[in-house]
């Protein structure tokens, strides 16, 4: 097991919603803990609005949090505008490749632009660099000369992930950088971020909205829901042995993946409550099937199972997280 290289501890991070005529605060994150280690491909899953981007902002400096802390390869890090050479580091790729890139300029000279300004690359070698990192992103190096709307929507975002590589950043924090794609290049994508992390060591925190894009990629997962990680395990772990009811229902909605769970869970049904008026207790108690007095008295938090094993915890946030009993249909807790 590797150190971290991203930290969240118990950070929050708050913005003003506004509620008829007024503005009342909300917690897009809500004491979240989790960590990305060194080398790692982590995932992070829930539906619109949990939170995903919030946290994907807040590591590349984009939101400030309100309360705890994020650490980056050990350096605590303060809110406000970071130094050039920490925001080399950690570079972000967006679901729409256009966030990041010009359409007007040709991508050799977006991308010398940026060479130049960080300096990192001396002037001679920087074209033999910029066609390094198109081939790193298995792009033909003639492409270079071409505007991102002269390019299909799977290579325009190859561009925005070599634009992301172009100054040899630690981590990567990728922003369902699929879900805009065709679902036939989709699957070339995802490859790709798994080619880049062994052949470059980047660390990845990976967002998607759907577990059966980060089954295959991903080391670790987090699901995410209302503004509170849910549950988090290694990968095979958390599809082998979901605990949470909302990451079954969401397994459950790609049923070819879990032959069974038809048999025990429905898919989460209804819209999640708005984070302005969430339920008392725990917050999904309102489309959980599983949910008892308890639930709405007492907000659990997330800990490791009592199955857990040390070196690849397991956590869920549910009071019957222990009890597989209650998955078995009842609505009441023994
Ligand atoms: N700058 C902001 N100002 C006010 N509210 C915000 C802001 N950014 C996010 N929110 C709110 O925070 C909550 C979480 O939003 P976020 O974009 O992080 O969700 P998400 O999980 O990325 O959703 P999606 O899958 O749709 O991208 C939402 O209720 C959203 O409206
Ligand atoms: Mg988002």
């Amino acid at each position: 097991m590797t150190d971290p290289i991203l930290y969240f501890n118990d950070v929050t991070v708050s913005f003003m919603a506004r509620r008829g005529k007024t503005k009342k605060p909300i917690n897009a994150a809500d004491h979240v803990t989790l960590s990305v280690r060194q080398g790692e491909i982590f995932g992070l899953v829930g539906e619109s609005g949990s939170g995903k981007s919030t946290l994907a902002r807040l590591a590349v400096g984009l939101n400030s949090f309100a309360s705890g802390s994020v650490v980056f390869d050990g350096t605590i890090l303060e809110n406000g505008k970071r130094p050039l050479a920490l925001r080399q580091r950690i570079q972000m790729v967006f679901q729409d490749p256009y966030s990041s890139l010009d359409p007007r300029m040709s991508v050799r000279q977006q991308f010398m632009e940026i060479l130049k300004v960080h300096k990192s690359i001396p002037a001679d070698q920087r074209v033999a660099h910029c066609e390094k990192i198109f081939t790193q992103v298995e792009l033909p190096v003639s492409l270079l000369d071409a505007r991102p709307r002269q390019m299909s929507g799977g290579q325009r975002q190859r561009v925005a992930i070599a634009r992301a590589l172009l100054l040899s950043p630690d981590l990567l924090v990728a922003d369902e950088p699929v879900s805009a794609l065709d679902v036939s290049v989709q699957a070339g994508i995802v490859q790709l971020f798994a080619h880049l992390r062994s052949q470059l060591g980047v660390s990845i925190f990976f967002i998607a909205h759907d577990l059966a894009v980060v089954r295959h990629l991903c080391d670790r997962v987090a699901v995410m829901y209302m503004g509170k990680i849910v549950e988090e395990a290694s990968t095979d772990e958390l599809f082998a042995n979901p605990r949470h009811p909302y990451t079954r229902a969401l397994l459950d909605s790609i049923p070819r993946l879990v032959p069974d769970a038809h048999e025990h869970v429905a898919a989460p049904e209804g819209e999640p409550p708005s984070l302005l008026r969430l339920p008392s207790g725990c917050r999904f108690r309102s489309r959980c099937p599983y949910a008892t007095e308890r639930c709405a008295n007492e907000e659990p938090t997330l800990l490791a199972l009592a199955s857990s094993e040390a070196t690849a915890p397991h956590l869920a946030s549910c009071h019957y997280a222990n009890n597989l009993e209650v998955y078995g249909g009842r609505r009441s807790a023994p």
